[in-house]
């Protein structure tokens, strides 16, 4: 079981079975309210239960959270993880991989621009990608260079389309954003399946772009990894993405995360999400989440939002002034165990390492 904190009326330890978190989990709650810190908390109990913990940390807050825990893994884009989007996928076949890493990029303009890629521009990149397709060294420099040149002898709408992919994707081919993104490290990826507590600190990709790129290729070798897996009676891993809505917002439909709440809970796989507020999540996969653990929240209407997802017992008749006027670490938790929901306050002794 998982302790998770005491509950705050009664005082009784809070636990939460593994099998909760199945069913997925999102944590929401305004800045400094205990997000962070409870995504460490159940980090720490997985492991303390034999599963492993894969955290993308957009900010890099976790290293000071887990200082005083031994042997938790830490992986630096750029440094000791690189990625090439353009080395997954490799045992399908060509067109299968040209259709897969075009929707990836797909994905990563949507979520990082809101837009797509016009009809040209997809024309551009899968023509590019057929001819490069074979090439072990493969990446950005070589995709804007070969749209360049099949732009140069079309009319001057392919050069815009051309120049229009450029901008996208240039921020790739320069200094630690090319070495994040050109090599792939296949035995540190299978590393993260093993035991223990793996963070990817992506703050050292300073801007979003990248850090959505990043975001996206582990999201899909996750998803890729996992599947391979059978159908599994036990959690194999807790994917924890900290700061969520930046790839996992609600304007995104049919996003890979979606997908991923949908599809990988049969394997083994807890999607465990945090962000400041419900609101801006795939309402997807809030309803796809078992466990919901609001932390404070900073409005009357997130709060509603949050109640809408959950059943508060009768006893909650001012759910949202509960959830407005929650301390920092507190949370309300709703669980598939724990229906009606309790106010806890979260972490137990053993945790205070965990929330200096
Ligand atoms: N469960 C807890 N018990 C005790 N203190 C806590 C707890 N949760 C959070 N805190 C305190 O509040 C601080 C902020 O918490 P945390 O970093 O988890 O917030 P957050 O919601 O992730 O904020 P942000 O949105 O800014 O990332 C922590 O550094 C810690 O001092
Ligand atoms: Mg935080």
């Amino acid at each position: 079981m998982l302790r998770l904190g005491i509950v705050k009326n009664s005082g009784d330890l809070f636990m939460l079975d593994p099998e909760d978190f199945r069913k997925h989990a999102c944590i929401f709650g305004m800045t400094g309210s205990g997000k962070s810190t409870t995504l460490a908390i159940i980090a720490y109990e997985m492991q303390k239960s034999g599963i492993p913990s894969l955290i993308l940390d957009r900010t890099g807050e976790f290293k000071n959270k887990f200082i005083k825990v031994p042997g938790v893994h830490y992986y630096l884009p750029g440094y000791n993880l690189n990625i090439s989007p353009f080395k997954i996928w490799e045992e399908e076949a060509e067109e299968e991989r040209i259709h897969r890493y075009l929707w990836l990029l797909e994905e990563f303009c949507r979520i990082t621009w809101k837009e797509s890629f016009s009809p040209l521009q997809t024309r551009l990149i899968a023509q590019s990608l057929e001819r490069l397709i074979g090439r072990d060294d493969m990446d950005f420099s070589m995709l804007i260079e070969e749209c360049r040149k099949i732009a140069k002898d079309e009319l001057k709408i392919w050069f815009e389309a051309a120049e229009a992919i450029a901008s996208r994707f240039s921020i790739f081919t320069v200094g630690k954003f090319r070495k994040a993104f050109n090599e792939t490290s296949n035995s540190t990826i299978s590393e993260v399946f093993q035991e223990g507590i793996h963070v990817i600190d992506l703050s050292n990709l300073e801007y979003d772009a990248p850090k959505n790129l990043f975001s996206l290729i582990i999201a899909n070798l996750v998803m890729l990894k996992i599947k391979k897996n059978s159908f599994s009676r036990k959690l194999n891993l807790a994917f924890m993405i900290d700061e969520a809505h930046n790839i996992a917002g609600k304007e995104i439909k049919y996003s890979l995360m979606e997908k991923i709440s949908m599809e990988l809970r049969k394997y083994g796989l807890s999607l465990i999400i945090a962000s400041p507020n419900p609101s801006e999540i795939n309402p997807n996969i809030l309803a796809n989440s078992g466990v919901l653990i609001a932390h404070q929240m900073l409005s009357i209407e997130e709060a509603e939002t949050i109640k809408k997802y959950s059943y508060p017992s009768s006893y909650f008749s001012t759910f949202e002034d509960v959830v407005c006027n929650l301390k920092t670490g507190e949370a309300f938790i709703r669980a598939p165990s724990r229906l009606e929901g309790e106010v806890v306050k979260i972490g137990v002794k053993e945790h205070s390492i965990l929330t200096i």
